[in-house]
């Protein structure tokens, strides 16, 4: 038997990430996984969610979706709030291995040390973004921005695939 390991590699994660893009029936299933995966196999993801622009809101804004770790007060953001209203703004990821030392960071948890947020594009055009938090300073190397970006590109691909509505 081999022995066990807390620390799950990443490409055994991104393994799992593509089986899960293969075998999910929605963009809106796809998501849920991708949450629940990270949340759960890479240990200093303790928060792992999305936000999603609101269909035809003027002014814009993100709205959460599918979740995992504690609820969070920010269930809506505009994009000039927050770690996550600057990542969706700039469509570029960001990274903030020291939230307290980022005076656009909204709390969304005391525990919370770190964060990532990546923008997720259809067509060229950012529709919502992966946000991570993490109870450890500056939990996010490149290998996990590596990962998390391949998680959204992939969340994006998925949305295009799939019929536009205007809900
Ligand atoms: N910290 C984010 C808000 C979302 S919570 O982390 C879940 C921000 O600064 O935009």
């Amino acid at each position: 038997m081999s022995t066990p390991t807390i620390f799950d590699k990443q490409e055994d994660v991104r393994d799992a990430v593509d089986r899960l893009y293969a075998g999910s029936r929605s963009a809106d299933e796809f998501m849920n996984s991708i949450a629940l995966l990270l949340h759960e196999r890479m240990l200093k993801y303790n928060w792992v969610g999305f936000y999603m622009l609101e269909h035809g809101a003027e002014p814009p804004v993100l709205v959460l979706g599918h979740f995992q770790g504690a609820m969070t007060p920010h269930t809506r953001i505009h994009l000039n709030q927050g770690i996550c209203g600057a990542a969706a703004s700039s469509g570029k990821t960001v990274v903030v291995d020291d939230v307290a030392k980022d005076s656009r960071y909204l709390a969304c948890s005391l525990e919370t040390k770190s964060e990532i947020v990546v923008p997720i594009f259809v067509r060229g055009h950012v529709v919502g973004e992966l946000d991570i938090d993490s109870h450890f300073a500056a939990a996010f190397g490149k290998d996990d921005r590596d990962l998390v970006e391949y998680c959204a590109q992939l969340v994006g691909q998925r949305l295009d695939s799939e019929p536009v509505t205007t809900k």
